[in-house]
């Protein structure tokens, strides 16, 4: 892994499109990913959301937020004031680390060790898209961005995101898996608001 990382920094990408590249043609660090699901939308955005990695549908598709997970969060950016094009959307995990259970692929979380793998990337990745504010979707973002783990529910709110100002809140499939209908309701308020909040912090 130590070799793979310092490999990727000798290759020293110019741009957004090279570092895609690079990212497109190099083989997944977690069990499963057929494909690199690359990061989305426009350069120097207000926003840039990040997420754990890409799901089932993803991966299929080859684009971000496109399954549950992302219907769910363009309904909360769209409460929140804002849209899909309008922010860049990108994952920690750029690959679908799954295992088969017969028909059905089951999305695993990815280890420390393996976000660590994939740091480098988005690092890079950050600096070529130019957000004014980053957006951690979940602990795994807010690690990958930090190296610390952070408890979300306690901490969401503003955060110094690596070299970036941040804020962190919730994924949209923690509130998918809230079993209480009651506290999906909150944690869905909670996160429209943080988003709009993110929003007005990155004017
Ligand atoms: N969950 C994520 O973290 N990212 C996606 O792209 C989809 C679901």
């Amino acid at each position: 892994p130590e070799r793979a990382v310092a490999a990727m920094a000798r290759q020293a990408p110019a741009n957004l499109e090279e570092l895609n590249a690079v990212i497109a043609s190099t083989p997944p660090f977690v069990a499963g990913g057929t494909c690199a699901v690359l990061g989305e939308g426009p350069l120097n955005p207000r926003l840039a959301l990040v997420g754990e990695q890409p799901g089932d549908q993803e991966d299929e598709a080859g684009r971000p937020f496109v399954g549950p997970a992302g219907q769910l969060l363009m309904k909360a950016l769209g409460e929140a004031g804002l849209t899909r094009e309008a922010v860049y959307l990108t994952n920690a995990v750029k690959h679908f680390k799954f295992v088969q259970r017969g028909k059905r692929r089951l999305h695993q979380k990815p280890t420390a060790g393996e976000v660590k793998h994939y740091r480098w990337w988005l690092e890079k990745e950050l600096d070529f898209v130019r957000p004014r504010l980053v957006v951690a979707l979940g602990g795994t973002a807010a690690l990958a961005l930090t190296g610390k783990a952070l408890a979300v529910t306690r901490e969401r709110g503003p955060h110094r995101l690596g070299a970036h100002d941040g804020y962190v809140t919730f994924h949209p499939s923690y509130l998918l898996r809230l079993p209480d209908e009651a506290a999906r309701r909150e944690a869905y308020a909670a996160l429209v608001a943080d988003l709009a909040t993110a929003k007005a912090l990155a004017a």
